[in-house]
């Protein structure tokens, strides 16, 4: 439900921009002085580089073994990297490499259609489902750097094929593969991450509305070549509006920036076929948690390069959109009143689909007047 039908404006292509190689970006990209991102000094080259993350590394084997002393080992590491940064990346979690591998290749034939094609599957603001360009409605709003293509797989309510890509051939038997995939891992998780508070292990999936309900949407994000990176964003700060965010990353092109506790901006050097986790602001509500606290959802922002594109598929674990999310009863005391006030998903997720990324401002909206 939303009450806008369409886009503000014209909608041109960042990548239409990109190949038709301007030395300059238009204006429209150019992000004031104090949101550009300081490439020279530190984030842009990532190899032994201080600013570099060494963002942990879990090996997730663990909690598909028998071995209770090793399960309870990678709880622990999950329950810290948790508390710490709030991102994290897994190896062996169950995806196999080559199944990541044929998910890339196939959005990466998709943005290199002839724009015709790509066109059939454009987008409205009103479910932003299909070929992208802008986040948000605003009326001459600065925009980031990037295309993407936005598709729901679950609740089964919302999953719609006439709004899945019909090329490359085959790409929905793997676009199927891979979320089927990637709800597995969010509902371990979603377990994980209950247990670890000491809470029942089904608590936070049942918060979200249980299993069948939850939501699951796919963002593919298409960084073109930008000629000025130093001026531009390929995604501007936000931190994920849904439950848990599970990304895949470009292996060769790193672009992705988290916001340590100093405020710095970390540059994300992926592991060989890991996944990135982090967690949404929805997740923090529930939880309970404040913004400088434990089990946060973190602000990220991604930079672009001047050549080479790169590609990165973001899975979103959200709860069903009309059930109250606030925070868990039992978290709740005198002593530690509710945070948040509560909302719908459906609800919250309006404010990114009609400003843009927006740090982290709307969670905070939410907080409760003390
Ligand atoms: C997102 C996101 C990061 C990236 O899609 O929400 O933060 O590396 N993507 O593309
Ligand atoms: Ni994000």
């Amino acid at each position: 439900m939303n009450i806008f039908q369409d886009w503000p404006e014209p909608i041109v292509r960042v990548q239409s921009l990109s190949e038709s190689n301007l030395q300059a970006i238009p204006n429209r990209y150019v992000k004031p002085l104090s949101q550009r991102p300081n490439l020279l000094s530190e984030n842009y080259h990532t190899k032994n580089n201080p600013h570099t993350a060494a963002i942990p590394i879990i090996d997730l084997g663990g909690i598909y073994t028998n071995d209770i002393t090793l399960q309870a080992k990678t709880f622990d590491e999950i329950s810290k990297a948790c508390r710490e940064l709030g991102f994290f990346q897994v190896v062996n979690h169950g995806m196999s490499p080559q199944l990541m591998e044929r998910a890339k290749e196939i959005w990466r034939e998709f943005f290199h259609l002839p724009m015709e094609l790509k066109n059939m599957h454009a987008n409205s603001p009103k479910t932003y489902e299909g070929y992208g360009s802008r986040l948000g409605v605003e009326k001459g709003a600065i925009l980031d750097w990037s295309d993407y293509y936005y598709l729901h797989y679950q609740p089964l309510s919302l999953k719609d094929y006439t709004k899945w890509p019909s090329l490359p051939l085959h790409c929905r038997e793997t676009l199927e593969d891979y979320c089927k995939e990637m709800v597995k891992l969010c509902e371990n998780l979603m377990m994980i991450l209950s247990r670890n508070l000491g809470l029942q292990e089904d608590r936070l999936q049942n918060a979200f509305g249980g299993k069948d309900e939850a939501g699951g949407c796919l963002r593919v994000n298409y960084y073109p070549k930008c000629p000025q990176p130093e001026l531009t964003l390929g995604l501007s700060p936000h931190s994920d509006p849904g439950g848990l965010t599970i990304l895949l990353p470009d292996e060769h092109v790193a672009g992705l920036q988290v916001r340590g506790s100093d405020d710095a901006w970390i540059t994300v050097e992926p592991a060989p076929h890991a996944l990135i986790v982090n967690i949404g602001d929805q997740i923090q509500v529930i939880l309970q948690m404040l913004s400088n606290s434990v089990f946060k959802s973190i602000e990220h922002r991604v930079i672009v390069s001047p050549a080479e594109e790169r590609l990165s598929l973001a899975f979103f674990y959200n709860p069903k959109g009309n059930v109250p999310i606030e925070p868990l009863k039992e978290l709740v005391t005198v002593d530690s009143p509710a945070l948040y006030t509560s909302t719908t998903y459906d609800q919250y997720r309006q404010f990114i689909r009609t400003q843009g990324p927006r740090n982290k401002s709307h969670i905070d909206e939410l907080r409760s007047p003390r």
